[in-house]
């Protein structure tokens, strides 16, 4: 096998940045989509000139056409078409967030290691140069000790409905786009926090329209974060140390032109770190093709997957209960 032979497994909206970035990575090519029904299938192949169409997920599965699969379903159905795409053979690339309970999570995992599949996150941003050099500036100590970090995600949702105000479709903010700063906190830091509290607005949609959570590290170091569906869009991160702060504008979505990362130093002026160009998406594709081809272990690995879920679960209890979570107490 020289190359990885991709499905889509839906005809997801998100799909349209995914498509490009199979199309553009060096050992990865797009073949096949499969949806509910077979006319919508063969529809979106027409439209994204894909060769095969299937009108069922199992199908795509079973046909011995792909090597991985892209799983862009609602969140209450990532495990299942997971660990059934891993069960036919099939490495997995599966949306954020990755689960919904730890169960269905290490489920998953469990999936991965009994059949020898590789299995991903899909968080894109985490692949992208501003991230990595972010994440290297902190490791380098350039910020002496990190104390706080903030970070913010939101935007206006006006589609509905949607899959992401729905309840039982594992719908929410946090879960949808406050799990971008809370990742990326627990990137710089090395690590989960200790203990979380959260807060929430709770929508006429039954889910977080808004969520707000404190993150406490081991160290006496914090994150806040937040996330809104209520708000114009807006992503940013700032990380601050005791010798200056780091800047990331845009760290979270495909508007490159405003991507900026900026150290302002204790003393002196501030200096704009140069940020390569890259399509935000490749970065994830080309990552699950190394692994699949090269054997090459995934970047994000699943322990700090599982972590991610860990975290978001403790902030929803807490926002349920008004009380500090422990992460210990998250099994
Ligand atoms: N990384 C990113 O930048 C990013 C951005 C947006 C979304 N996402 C993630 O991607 C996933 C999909 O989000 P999206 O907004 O693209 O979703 P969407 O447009 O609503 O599409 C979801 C797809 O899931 C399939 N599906 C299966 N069962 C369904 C059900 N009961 N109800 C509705 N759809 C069902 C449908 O495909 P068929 O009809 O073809 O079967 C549908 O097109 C979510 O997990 C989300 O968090 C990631």
């Amino acid at each position: 096998m020289n190359r990885a032979r991709w499905g889509l497994l839906s005809t997801a909206n998100i799909n349209r940045r995914v498509i490009p970035a199979i199309r553009a990575s060096k050992e990865g090519e797009l073949t096949a989509v499969a949806s509910r029904d077979q006319s919508k299938a063969e529809n979106y192949a027409r439209t994204w000139n894909i060769p095969r169409a299937y009108g069922s997920y199992q199908e795509m599965l079973d046909s011995g056409a792909i090597d991985a699969v892209y799983i862009s379903l609602p969140n209450h159905l990532h495990a299942e078409w997971t660990i059934r795409a891993l069960e036919s053979g099939v490495h997995v690339l599966c949306e954020k967030p990755f689960a919904i309970t730890l169960p269905e999570v290490d489920a998953m995992i469990a999936a991965s290691q009994k059949n020898g599949r590789c299995l991903a996150e899909a968080f894109m941003y985490r692949h992208h140069p501003q991230t990595k050099i972010a994440g290297d500036f902190i490791r380098q100590g350039n910020l002496g000790e990190l104390s706080h970090t903030w970070g913010t995600f939101s935007f206006p949702l006006d589609r509905r409905p949607d899959v992401r105000i729905s309840p039982e479709m594992g719908g929410g903010s946090l879960w949808d786009v406050g799990v971008y700063p809370l990742s990326l906190a627990q990137y710089f830091f090395g690590a989960p926090p200790i203990a979380v509290f959260g807060s929430q607005w709770i929508g006429e949609s039954g889910v977080d329209e808004t969520f707000a959570g404190e993150l406490c590290f081991a160290g006496n170091r914090f994150a806040q974060i937040s996330s809104s569906f209520r708000t114009p869009v807006f992503t940013h991160f700032e990380a601050i140390g005791t010798a200056g702060r780091l800047s990331l504008n845009r760290p979270f979505t495909q508007m490159d032109e405003a991507r900026q990362l900026v150290f302002y130093p204790k003393d002196g002026e501030p200096v704009e770190l140069p940020v390569p160009e890259q399509e935000l998406y490749v970065g994830e594709i080309e990552d699950l093709n190394n692994a699949i081809l090269h054997g090459a272990p995934t970047y994000i690995t699943l322990a700090e997957t599982r972590d991610h879920i860990r975290t978001a679960l403790a902030l929803y209890r807490s926002a349920q209960t008004g009380r500090t979570v422990e992460l210990s107490s998250i099994a």
